[in-house]
């Protein structure tokens, strides 16, 4: 490992170690080149409502970021891959979504000469639909539920084995290989030969991980509630930096995270016997990721689902038409919902009720700047104005 003792870890164990640093200068000064197996991290997000470690908004994103993006291309090794975590952002005011981290993947790509390996998505099926304003009241947009995770690497071939990921066979696929399989050019023109009636005992991930970010009572959070420390704001669940651990690093190997908040890659990294390296700026932060090492083997990682129970958890996704089943009873919001129609109850064909639909008055929106606090405000405003128009009913 490339590492001098210039910065004093804040916390070390047997494979691993904590510094609490400006990661920039710590790459700069500390990292020789060509030293690191994987990044893997997730910076500060280009978002509008900032959060308390102080993000940079989307305009500027790229222009903070270039100078970590150098840094990363140099301490990477030949083979190795950087992995980048990062959500979306709406437009300030209006129901638009920011390019920033299409704009940092091009700059990373264009600019500093990464290729991109492979555009994974991450999606949270416990995501809440925000923002409220344009999903839950005007209904003019869907939940947002997915980070985009830019696997990046420095040639076109970074270590990698998707045989690392693999996953249990669907239903279908299992009766598929009971029942057999006719081989047939498919309309696409692809030839699904016999050998799709294989059993490989399992099956290639896609490109979409789903994982819930549910943490509520693990040992991680009381700890920090214990010691008065502020429980990370945007944490990542373990699961998303182990897939990406295992797929592209061996043990052994060095994983740096220099956004690490609360230390999720470092405890994964030390699950799996990697080697690693996680910095954050913030020292209260580092103080609650102590509770990741606190136990020692073997009881370390107490939150680690152990059991295959837990591991087997898969989602049913509905085909997007599950529901559609008639024509459209309900017209389009006018102006592409820039007013906001408020109360609004829509009779569905299949309700018993006789009464007529009530369509309560419109409210025209504020300019920018109101209607954006308004979202950001949540719900709290509409059942305000729900309550108003029932009153008026009665
Ligand atoms: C999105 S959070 C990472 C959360 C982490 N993945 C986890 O699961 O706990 C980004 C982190 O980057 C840290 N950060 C921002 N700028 C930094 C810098 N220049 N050097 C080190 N850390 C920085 C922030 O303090 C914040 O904790």
């Amino acid at each position: 490992m490339a590492i001098t003792k210039r910065n004093e870890a804040y916390f070390e164990t047997r494979l691993g170690r904590i510094y609490c640093v400006d990661s920039l200068e710590f790459m700069r000064t500390e990292i020789g080149d060509a030293s690191v197996d994987l990044i893997m991290t997730s910076p500060p997000f280009g978002l509008v409502r900032k959060k308390a470690y102080g993000n940079v908004d989307a305009e500027s994103y790229g222009t903070w970021f270039h100078p970590f993006g150098l840094e990363f291309h140099r301490i990477l090794k030949p083979n190795g891959s950087l992995v980048i975590d990062i959500g979306g952002a709406w437009n300030k005011g209006q129901p638009t979504r920011s390019l920033y981290h299409f704009e940092l993947l091009i700059m990373l790509c264009k600019d500093l000469g990464f290729h991109l390996a492979q555009e994974i998505f991450w999606w949270n099926p416990s995501k809440l639909p925000t923002p409220a304003e344009w999903v839950t009241v005007r209904r003019v947009r869907v939940k947002d539920a997915v980070n985009c995770v830019w696997w990046l690497s420095k040639t076109p071939w970074p270590k990698a084995s998707n045989r690392r990921v693999l996953l249990p066979y669907s239903d279908s696929m299992k009766n598929l290989l009971k029942n057999g399989y006719k081989a047939k050019k498919r309309p696409s023109g692809h030839d699904i030969s016999t050998k799709f009636n294989i059993n490989n005992k399992a099956s290639i991930p896609p490109n979409l991980l789903a994982v819930p970010n549910t943490e509520s009572n693990s040992h991680y959070l009381r700890y920090c509630k214990e010691k008065g420390l502020p429980q990370h704001p945007a944490r990542f669940p373990g699961d998303v930096p182990e897939f990406f651990i295992r797929m592209l690093t061996d043990p052994g190997e060095i994983v740096f995270d220099p956004f690490a908040g609360s230390c999720v890659t470092g405890e994964v990294a030390e699950r799996l016997k990697r080697k690693w390296i996680c910095c954050d700026s913030v020292e209260e932060y580092l103080a609650g990721a102590l509770a990741r090492f606190e136990n020692g083997d073997p009881t370390l990682f107490p939150e680690m689902p152990q059991n295959r129970h837990v591991r087997e958890i898969c989602y049913k996704i509905f085909h997007p038409s599950a529901m559609w089943d008639r024509l459209e009873y309900d017209p389009l919001p006018v102006h592409g919902g820039r007013t906001r129609k408020l109360g609004s109850k829509v009779r569905h064909p299949d309700s018993e009720s006789k009464s007529k639909p009530t369509f309560v008055r419109e409210r025209v929106a504020k300019p920018r700047g109101k209607a954006h606090s308004r979202a950001n405000a949540g719900t709290k405003s509409s059942t305000k104005f729900k309550k108003r128009s029932t009153r008026k009913r009665a």
